[in-house]
């Protein structure tokens, strides 16, 4: 298989159909998921020549975490309905590829062991833990202490869902619930016993429209990791974040899979990346499908990506190998076209060399 293209077919053949609906879907009619992968396409990339080097380096460094690649594993739910090995699959194959996954709260397997699977293959790998943050504080506070202790290195507190997108393929599936026997295991009740938690123990995850900046100040007071929100579309959000002392910012619109008719994420990221100036680091996710939109985004002002669908097509398609073959895949790509573009290093990128 040579393109995400090709690995989400193979996905799609091995998935429950009910399932492929579930991760390939956006929310109602689908016009921000599609308007995602689209709008790299009516960007047009000028290359500069003459100056580029045979001695690439594609590595990055966010907050204090080094990556291989400004590619990063966005985090995505329920790896074990992709796959039978699910996230400790993901994780392994993103340790092996030395980037940043991502590690959903919603995963279906437990920080501590996704962390232990990361570090069976790399000594010190590159885990953050994604968040939504629960009206029940004391019970984020023990969600925070334990992915803490598992090792992650940030906190990314996805602040685009109040509510719950209206994702109508699930609805016209029925699908609600995850299958007898998975759960999602971060949010069992802390102090019971993990192996023989009843999954009636394991609460849902609450999304609540009450959360404002003094939940993003609270949080940063109880950790000192970097603390990153994830779901920004307004410059002026851009800018509130910095000045709430965030460390960091994801540009998101979910996938698509919350508000729809949003802009797709790269038509906003020059906005916002003029709104924080560089003050803090701007990560894009939504739609990066080819090594060509990678370059777009960092051209613009994104100093990483994140890829969600494409990794759970490498999961579903071949387990922890088939993830590791689409970063690879990705990594190649965005290698390749780099350098056409006469770049030595992801930050050698810049507005210029893309046009509309
Ligand atoms: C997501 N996303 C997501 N985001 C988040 O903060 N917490 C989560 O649990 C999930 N779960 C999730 C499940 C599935 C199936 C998808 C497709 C997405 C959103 C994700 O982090 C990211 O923003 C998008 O997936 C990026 O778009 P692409 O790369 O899928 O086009």
């Amino acid at each position: 298989m040579r393109t995400i293209a090709e690995f989400e077919a193979a996905a799609r053949q091995h998935l429950d159909p009910v399932h492929y609906d579930y991760f390939a879907g956006g929310a109602q009619d689908e016009l921000t998921l599609a308007d995602n992968e689209a709008a790299y396409n009516r960007l047009k990339l000028l290359p500069r020549v003459l100056r580029g080097s045979d001695k690439r380096d594609l590595s990055i460094e966010l907050l204090g975490t080094s990556s291989s690649m400004p590619i990063l594993v966005a985090p995505t739910a329920f790896h074990r309905l992709a796959h039978a090995d699910g996230e400790l699959a993901t994780a392994r194959a993103a340790a092996r590829a030395g980037t940043i996954m991502i590690v959903s709260m919603a995963a279906t397997t437990a920080i501590e062991d996704v962390a232990a699977a990361a570090r069976e293959v790399a000594p010190d790998p590159g885990l953050w833990f994604q968040l939504y943050l629960q009206p029940d504080l004391e019970f984020t506070e023990a969600i925070v202490r334990r992915a803490e202790n598992a090792g992650v290195k940030a906190f990314v507190v996805t602040v685009d869902s109040p509510v719950l997108g209206r994702r109508e393929r699930d609805d016209r599936n029925d699908f609600h619930d995850l299958p007898p026997g998975l759960v999602v295991e971060n949010l069992r009740n802390l102090g019971e016993n993990r192996s023989g938690g009843n999954a009636s123990h394991v609460r849902e995850i609450v999304m609540s429209a009450g959360l404002n900046w003094d939940h993003i100040a609270w949080l940063r007071g109880k950790t000192k990791l970097p603390v990153l929100i994830k779901g920004v579309l307004h410059a002026e959000d851009a800018r509130l974040a910095v000045h709430h002392g965030v460390a960091g910012i994801v540009v998101s619109n979910h996938g698509g899979r919350q508000l729809d008719t949003v802009p797709a994420t790269i038509d906003v990221l020059p906005e916002i990346a003029s709104a924080v100036g560089g003050a803090i680091p701007v990560l894009l996710d939504g739609g990066i499908r080819r090594g060509t939109d990678v370059v777009k985004a960092l051209a613009l002002g994104a100093d990483a990506v994140g890829v969600g669908r494409p990794v759970v097509w490498g999961l579903a398609a071949g387990g922890r190998e088939g993830v590791t073959r689409v970063l690879e895949l990705l990594r190649d790509d965005f290698d390749q076209a780099l350098a056409m573009c006469g770049g030595r290093h992801p930050a050698d990128l810049t507005p210029d060399q893309v046009r509309r």
